[in-house]
């Protein structure tokens, strides 16, 4: 990497900072300070193959959305290892059918249903999808919804990832069309083992932050 790539980079970091600063404030949201999981109460034997708590910039999430571009009211949209809950928050915002997520570590369970119901006490006038925060490991959740968008900040490792890759492809009722959306994507191959087809990738998006995107359908 060349100095004024490392600049960029830089620069980028300090943007993206100050806006999850300025969101957060804005939303009356607490998302932003990361997490070691080794603090929080979980009961699930898979904490070992785990990423701890590091919440998407927000300025990625709309550039994710913006790309992929999709009628919201048609999709669910379903985050693996959803943390505080910004991403629900956003894509509740955005107007899709229903909003998941699923989180092992309960205290962010807790933290993300505050932050939901901050928003709607705050911002009474800001029409919502119905968010259901699921305090449950990403393994034993079997999407049942048809049209689904999957989000994935890389939570995990392969060995839970390939499960829950399954599930998606095994559960949701035939014809879904489904979208999975992976960012830092460590493990892209094994999407494609599941004949998952690429359909958008970002590159040196948000300090380096890669981004892949692939479909069923
Ligand atoms: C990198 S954070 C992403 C948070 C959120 N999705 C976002 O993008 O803002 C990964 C989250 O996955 C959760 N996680 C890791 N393994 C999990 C599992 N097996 N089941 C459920 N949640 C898990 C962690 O507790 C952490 O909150």
């Amino acid at each position: 990497m060349n100095s004024f790539t490392k600049a960029k980079n830089v620069l980028s970091k300090i943007y993206d900072n100050l806006l999850n600063l300025k969101y957060d404030h804005q939303f009356s949201l607490k998302t932003n300070s990361s997490v070691q999981l080794i603090n929080m109460e979980v009961e699930s034997e898979s904490i070992i193959h785990a990423r701890h708590y590091q919440a998407t910039h927000y300025r990625l999430f709309f550039k994710i959305m913006n790309q992929l571009n999709l009628p919201w009211n048609k999709f669910n949209f379903i985050d693996f290892g959803s943390g505080k809950g910004r991403c629900l928050l956003m894509a509740s915002m955005l107007g899709f059918k229903k909003v998941i997520g699923i989180e092992f570590a309960k205290d962010l369970c807790e933290t993300a249903e505050e932050n939901k119901l901050s928003l709607q006490k705050n911002f009474p006038h800001i029409s919502l999808s119905p968010i259901e925060i699921i305090n449950e490991d990403a393994l034993n959740f079997f999407p049942k919804t048809k049209n689904n968008v999957f989000f994935f900040y890389n939570p995990f490792d392969g060995v839970i990832l390939k499960e829950v890759l399954q599930n998606c492809s095994d559960y949701p009722p035939k014809g879904s069309r489904d979208y999975y959306i992976y960012i830092n994507p460590l493990r892209d191959y094994l999407f494609e083992s599941l004949r998952l087809k690429e359909i958008i990738k970002l590159e040196n998006s948000n300090h380096n932050k890669k981004v892949k995107i692939f479909t069923n359908s």
